[in-house]
């Protein structure tokens, strides 16, 4: 990852990155972007880089970019960044849109306006989000750029809000690594080794990984039906925070299929191509609670994470067996794929019964109605708390990820019904995140009003690069997290 250090003066000028914004409203729509103050820079470089404006015709939208070379001089390429309102969001576009342009430089130094703790934090995870890449070879070589120099006002005051934009940076990256991975490398134990390996040396990290026998001896039944086609057996993982000094216990669940065919009920083709992200929302708990206690945020944090694997096999699930869950709620399954759903029901039963949090929330790329109705980039948030709802909406809103609400409509309830069981698990009318969200509810016992579920199954994926987001996994759901939990602290 890439070294950001802040400075109180430029120290290595080889290209300097000046930033810009658009001309003011007096000025008329397209009256020329305007360089916006900051430290000053060396020499006469403020006038060269004003008179660059108009012939470029620069606007100084967000992302915006233009490189000057100047043979000989010093620095020999300044760079005009659009930075858009030059709020936290803009400065996070324009810091990825610097990551992909000066990949090849080795070390850039920009100029930060005064009193800039927005924009640095915009700037310091667009530039370590927008530089991510995974590669499982080295082919095509690594990027050149190794250093960003910040130049600011005031470094010292400044360090804390670097430190956590570089944690939720890192922690988003975990996330997407985790994500991206070969299926045929994250079966569930070697999902589970990896959060072994980010706790060791933390002796305030306290991390449980139950086995198919346990999961059995304690009656973990919907693990297990989603476990049991695949040659590599189900784990959970609990992985706890607990500092002296926290009053607010919060349980986050994400769902951990590692590779999800659909099972019995198999997927086409092109709804299986991707299914290596079906564990996205679990990827994205963990990395969050690693983050937390990185940043030593005072909340009790219990983080579970159902893993399995949904394979067709002699020995999977079928459609029509009956699911006992964790606490002995039973569900029918006429649809193997609906997997999520039960391991997510065992593991928020054993939350609400044994652990007793405050809060309760999970994350999963449950369906793929949630892209149907919200397209690309929302995740779809689920909620009985308007408060709970609106402090995590704009939490996420804030870290420069994105959700919608959308209603536990109780005209679907009755769709949950079943003959033979206390639930049905994929009922074939409703819309599929709703009832999905409905069906979770049933398991949330007395935190029913203190529970929130996020479907992230579209925005955990991007297509394209764009913005921060890399073409890939977004590690969606990390950053809206640390945020929200930061505000409980
Ligand atoms: N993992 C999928 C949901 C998904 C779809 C995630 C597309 C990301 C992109 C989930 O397990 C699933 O298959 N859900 C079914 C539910 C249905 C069988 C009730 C769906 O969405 O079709
Ligand atoms: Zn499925
Ligand atoms: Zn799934």
């Amino acid at each position: 990852m890439l070294a950001i250090r802040l400075v109180s003066g430029p120290e290595r000028l080889d290209t300097l990155v000046l930033p810009i914004r658009p001309g003011g409203p007096a000025e008329g729509p397209d009256a020329p972007a305007a360089l916006l103050p900051t430290a000053p820079p060396p020499d006469d470089l403020l006038a060269e880089a004003a008179a660059l404006l108009p012939p470029a015709r620069l606007t100084g939208r967000p992302g915006e970019l233009w490189t000057q070379l100047r043979p000989g001089g010093t620095p020999q390429r300044l760079v005009l960044l659009g930075i858009g309102a030059g709020d936290e969001h803009g400065w996070r576009t324009a810091g990825a849109a610097l990551a992909r342009a000066v990949k090849d430089e080795t070390y850039v130094t920009v100029l930060l306006p005064a009193r800039s703790d927005a924009a640095l934090r915009g700037l310091a995870e667009g530039l370590l989000l927008g530089s991510y890449r995974f590669r499982l070879t080295e082919a095509g070589g690594a990027p050149a750029l190794s250093e960003v120099d910040v130049v600011v006002d005031d470094p010292d005051r400044l360090a804390p809000t670097l430190a956590a934009a570089r944690t939720t940076a890192e922690m988003t990256r975990l996330a997407r690594d985790l994500t991206n991975t070969p299926s045929s490398v994250k079966n569930p134990s070697w999902f589970a080794e990896q959060v072994a390996s980010a706790v060791t040396g933390r002796p305030d990290l306290h991390l449980r990984v139950r086995e198919p026998e346990e999961l059995a001896a304690e009656g973990f039944g919907g693990i297990l039906a989603v476990g049991c086609g695949s040659a590599s057996g189900p784990r959970l993982v609990e992985l706890e925070w607990r500092p002296a000094d926290a009053r607010t216990h919060v349980v986050l669940v994400g769902k951990g299929i590692t590779f999800d065919t659909g099972g019995i009920s198999i997927k086409p083709v092109p709804a299986m191509k991707l299914m290596r992200k079906d564990m996205a929302g679990a990827a994205a708990v963990l990395a969050a609670t690693l983050g937390a206690a990185a940043l030593r945020l005072p909340v009790r944090i219990t983080t579970l994470a159902p893993l399995a694997e949904n394979m067709v096999s002699g020995s999977a699930f079928r459609p029509g067996d009956i699911v006992r869950h964790y606490g002995g709620l039973t569900s029918e399954t006429t649809n193997s794929d609906a997997e999520g759903r039960l391991v997510l029901a065992d593991a928020m039963a054993y939350a609400v019964q044994e652990l007793q949090p405050d809060l309760l929330v999970d994350l999963a790329t449950l369906t793929g109605a949630n892209a149907v109705a919200l397209g690309k980039r929302h995740g779809a948030l689920y909620s009985e708390n308007d408060q709970l709802a609106a402090d995590l909406l704009a939490a996420i809103d804030a870290a420069g990820e994105a959700a919608w609400r959308m209603p536990l409509a109780a005209d679907y309830v009755e769709y949950l019904g079943s003959d033979l069981a206390d639930l049905h698990s994929s009922p074939a009318q409703g819309a599929g995140s709703v009832t999905a969200a409905l069906f979770l509810r049933e398991f949330t016992g007395d935190l029913r009003d203190r529970w929130v579920h996020v479907d992230m199954s579209a925005p955990s994926w991007a297509e394209e690069d764009d913005a921060e987001l890399t073409r890939g996994a977004t590690g969606w759901g990390v950053r809206g997290l640390l945020r929200w939990l930061a505000t409980l602290a």
